[in-house]
C-alpha cells in the first residue's frame, strides 16, 4: 500500500470491502447493501452510473434491475460482453426513494471511483446520464457520455441516441490508442 493523495492506494478487493462497511454519509443507514461495482481488473471498458436502485441494493451488484438488463443486453447486441466490462457507480449505496445523491454523499464516495479507475486504467470510462456532471475527470483517462439506458428504455429519441453512441464506443475500443 502507499499514500496517494491522502487516501490508502487499495486494491479493487480492499475497496470492495471499504464500501461494505462504509459510514462516510449518511446512506448506509437505509441501504442494506454497499455495490462496489464488479468486473474484471482489466477492463476496457468502465461504466459508471449514479447511484445503485432497488435491486442492486438488495443483492449489493451494481446494474442488474431493468435499466442494468437493458444495458447489458444492448451492450451484447453490439458485442460487448458485460462480463468484460468494469460496471460501477460514482455512489455506493442506494438513497431513499431513488432520490439523487446528495452533493456530500458524492463528495464521500467518489475517492473509491477514483481509486477504481486508477487500478483498472481503463481506455474509456462510459458516464450514464447525469453522472457525466458529478464525476471529476482523472487526468490521463478518456470519458464518454452516454444516455441512461433507463432514459434509453422509455423514450425512442433517446434510445436512438443511445444505440449511435454505443456504435461510437465501439469504434473508438478498436482503435489502437
Ligand atoms: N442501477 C445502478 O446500479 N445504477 C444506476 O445508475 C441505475 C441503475
Amino acid at each position: 500500500m502507499q499514500l496517494q493523495d491522502g487516501w490508502l492506494f487499495m486494491s479493487l478487493e480492499e475497496i470492495s470491502i471499504q464500501v461494505q462497511n462504509c459510514k462516510k454519509c449518511r446512506l448506509w443507514q437505509t441501504a442494506q447493501h454497499g455495490v462496489p461495482g464488479e468486473g474484471p481488473a482489466d477492463a476496457k471498458i468502465m461504466i459508471v452510473g449514479q447511484n445503485p436502485g432497488a435491486e442492486e441494493d438488495q443483492t449489493g451488484r451494481p446494474f442488474v434491475g431493468r435499466a442494468g438488463k437493458f444495458l447489458t443486453k444492448t451492450l451484447a447486441e453490439y458485442g460487448i460482453k458485460r462480463e468484460d466490462v468494469f460496471i460501477t457507480n460514482i455512489v455506493k449505496h442506494t438513497s431513499p426513494e431513488n432520490r439523487k445523491p446528495y452533493d456530500d454523499e458524492v463528495a464521500a464516495c467518489v475517492p473509491y471511483l477514483n481509486q477504481q479507475i486508477a487500478i483498472i486504467k481503463p481506455k474509456v470510462v462510459v458516464l450514464l446520464g447525469a453522472s457525466a456532471k458529478e464525476t471529476p475527470r482523472v487526468p490521463g483517462i478518456e470519458y464518454f457520455e452516454i444516455v441512461h439506458p433507463s432514459a434509453a428504455m422509455r423514450f425512442t429519441k433517446m434510445r436512438e441516441k443511445f444505440r449511435a453512441q454505443i456504435t461510437e464506443l465501439v469504434k473508438r475500443i478498436q482503435q489502437p490508442n
